[in-house]
């Protein structure tokens, strides 16, 4: 089924923004943060054109295929690298409400489906100086992409492709964004920790991650991956390359 702006209205219960096309679902969502969006509204659109992935890399989104999700939030800054946790953990309940098996959370958040990737996660994070003005929680799905005869095929998956049949889009983005209400609300618990650490689905094994290979030994309450390097040396890798750190513009 089509998204539209009447369909949504009937499901989202906060303020929204849907776009049938916008170059990237984060940067409308930036431009209402700095002109006042309250914590908690989110923009969708059913096509980008200039989605961003992590990075630099480019994320498609062609019409009426996926969810693009940009949702608005304010934590204190104590806790922003838990959004990346509170997105991932989000679409992980997304693929277990509809029904997928085999979910794991590839560090830092990568939601996976028998090992491929269903979602694409950028929180970015929008500074005013050192005022923290909000955090952007970009969420891609893939829910009925085409990637055969791409260069994705082996590594990405769809929700309707594991579950096998159709899914209807505004149903998974008013489920999803109760379960970023879930999560968000426990933002300061060790509930918000502990569950992102026993789904990621990488620990103990051999691993290459940011150049490094090794054994992925443990995560940090701050996110930090903990290798056991192929040398024996211990190594951290930080997921704050995830955060791209904007000055807000001042008019
Ligand atoms: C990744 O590279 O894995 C992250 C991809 C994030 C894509 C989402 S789609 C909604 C939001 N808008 C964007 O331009 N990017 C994010």
């Amino acid at each position: 089924m089509t998204l539209s702006h009447a369909i949504l209205q009937d499901k989202l219960n906060r303020p929204f923004q849907y776009h049938d096309s916008v170059d990237s679902t984060n940067d409308t969502a930036k431009q209402w943060l700095q002109s006042g969006a309250p914590s908690g509204a989110v923009v969708l659109a059913d096509e980008q054109k200039k989605g961003r992935g992590r990075k630099g890399r480019t994320w498609y989104t062609p019409p009426n295929v996926a969810l693009a999700v940009s949702v608005i939030l304010k934590p204190t800054p104590d806790y922003l690298s838990r959004i990346n946790i509170i997105g991932a953990l989000s679409v992980y309940d997304l693929a277990e409400h509809v029904g997928c098996a085999s979910i794991g959370i590839k560090w830092p958040n990568d939601v996976q489906i028998n090992g491929k990737k269903v979602c694409g996660i950028l929180p970015e994070v929008v500074w005013n100086g050192d005022v923290l003005e909000g955090v952007i929680l970009g969420i891609g799905i893939n829910v009925r992409n085409d990637f055969s005869h791409t260069e994705l095929m082996h590594q990405a998956t769809t929700l309707e492709s594991e579950v096998g049949h159709s899914l209807n889009r505004a149903d998974l983005i008013n489920y999803l964004m109760q379960r970023i209400d879930y999560w968000h609300d426990r933002i300061t618990s060790d509930e918000v920790f502990t569950t992102w650490k026993a789904r990621l689905n990488m620990l103990g094994k051999h691993i290459v991650v940011d150049g490094i290979a090794g054994q992925a030994i443990d995560v940090d309450p701050d996110c930090t991956l903990r290798i056991l390097n192929d040398a024996g040396q211990a190594q951290q890798v930080f997921a704050g390359d995830v955060f791209v750190v904007q000055q807000a513009e001042i008019d």
